[in-house]
């Protein structure tokens, strides 16, 4: 990976353009998690304080090129004032006059942030005149959505071909302990691979078995291996029609030398809803009347067991349906071993994926592993082996 950072960057009395990713979670139109707002913050107080006039562009859900008001930015600017403890302005416009006019009044150290890229719709076509006109508000670029660089998109890919380019603080971090996990990994490493489909992640399964020693299926998804080579698994989620790709997907681990780990108990219901009775039973006994719920106490110790041996994991995705209780038990307990190998031995450990943050949230363990993605789309890409477009751009 060649990418340029801040490391060394003149900034002081230039107008930089800051990609960020200001698509935060919002409820009831109130923002609910602060998390991509907190990560960014260090970038702009390090290009804020070396003087730089600071033009921070987002895009915020998908107006589809229109302007929707309840789509607006205006909140996220209010907030990031707030994480930085300082005075953030606002232009209602991403480009021309109102834009080009805020910027003019900008001092060093000052931050604006621009209306939802969005609202036009030559962000999502990556049109090169809507390129230009984001290029002419700034001397420097400097990309720190990783959470958005699998969009080729103006504000993401086009602009960067357009001024010096740099990777923010929040984008390199990302980058370097992505490169650490699955680049250059220090061996062995091992994957764990949970959440419901096959089908959503096919490719990057068919990448992961050509890269780690190790792969863990868990979630519904196992129940697609298993079913796939014979095994009962009752009324459980699976999907039939990939069982063929499934035992394509074990060749390929066989041929490789990955080794594939699936679950050997699981924890059974006949009804889906928090607390109903369970049974704990051999995968090879699953009752034609009920349905997996989460992966058994055996297969999670044997998991846990396997720790020490591991030098890298990557995890993407829970091993049961962890958000109704108590199908939560095996994630949470894998949560809790994998933070403990992490703090009190040598594992790096990286997560990413929507669920898994939740998951890791719910164990209380998210500050506890080597990396958290903020990342959601971008961190699968990543892990299907593509090359996402806001990042190559960067790079050279
Ligand atoms: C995300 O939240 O994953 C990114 O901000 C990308 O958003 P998008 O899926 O609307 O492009």
């Amino acid at each position: 990976m060649a990418f340029r950072t801040l490391d060394n960057l003149d900034v002081a009395g230039k107008r930089v353009l800051l990609r960020a990713d200001l698509n935060v979670p919002v409820r009831d139109g109130k923002i609910s998690d602060l998390t991509r707002i907190e990560r960014l913050s260090p970038t702009i107080r390090e290009l804020s304080d070396k003087g730089a006039k600071v033009i921070v562009c987002s895009h915020f859900d998908r107006p589809k090129g229109k302007r929707v008001p309840e789509m607006s930015l205006a909140p996220m600017a209010a907030a990031l004032g707030e994480v930085l403890g300082k005075h953030v302005r606002f232009v209602e416009d991403c480009i021309g006059v109102a834009a080009e006019q805020a910027i003019d009044l900008l001092g060093r150290g000052d931050v604006l942030v621009l209306e939802n890229t969005r609202f036009h719709a030559g962000e999502e076509k990556n049109d090169p005149e809507f390129s230009v006109a984001l290029a002419r508000l700034a001397d420097i670029f400097v990309n720190d959505a990783f959470s958005a660089a699998h969009r080729a998109h103006a504000s993401t890919e086009g602009v960067a071909h357009l001024l010096p380019s740099y990777a923010g603080r929040l984008m390199q971090a990302e980058l370097e302990a992505l490169d650490a996990a699955l680049g250059n990994p220090v061996r062995p490493v091992a994957a764990i691979v949970g959440g419901s489909k096959v089908s959503t992640k096919l490719e990057l399964l068919g990448n992961l078995v050509g890269k780690v020693d190790v792969l863990v299926i868990g979630g519904a998804m196992a129940n697609t291996f298993l079913s796939a080579q014979g095994i009962g698994v009752g009324k459980s989620l699976q999907e039939a029609e990939m069982h063929g790709t499934a035992l394509d997907i074990l060749a390929k681990a066989k041929a490789a030398g990955c080794q594939i780990v699936l679950p050997t108990d699981a924890v059974v219901a006949r009804e889906f809803r928090a607390n109903p009775p369970t049974e704990t039973v051999s995968v090879n006994a699953v009752p034609a009347d009920t349905m997996i719920l989460d992966v058994g106490p055996a297969s999670v110790g044997a998991l846990i067991a396997r720790l020490p041996s591991l030098k890298t994991l990557v995890w993407n995705g829970p091993l049961g349906a962890f958000e109704t209780p108590p199908f939560d038990a095996s994630t949470v307990a894998l949560a809790h071993a994998v933070a403990d190998a992490t703090q009190n031995a040598d594992l790096r450990s990286v997560a990413g994926g929507g669920d898994t943050v939740s998951a890791l949230r719910h164990a209380g363990v998210l500050d506890k592993l080597s990396y958290v993605s903020s990342a959601g789309g971008a961190f699968l890409e990543w892990l299907e082996g593509k090359t996402l477009p806001g990042v190559a751009a960067l790079e050279g």
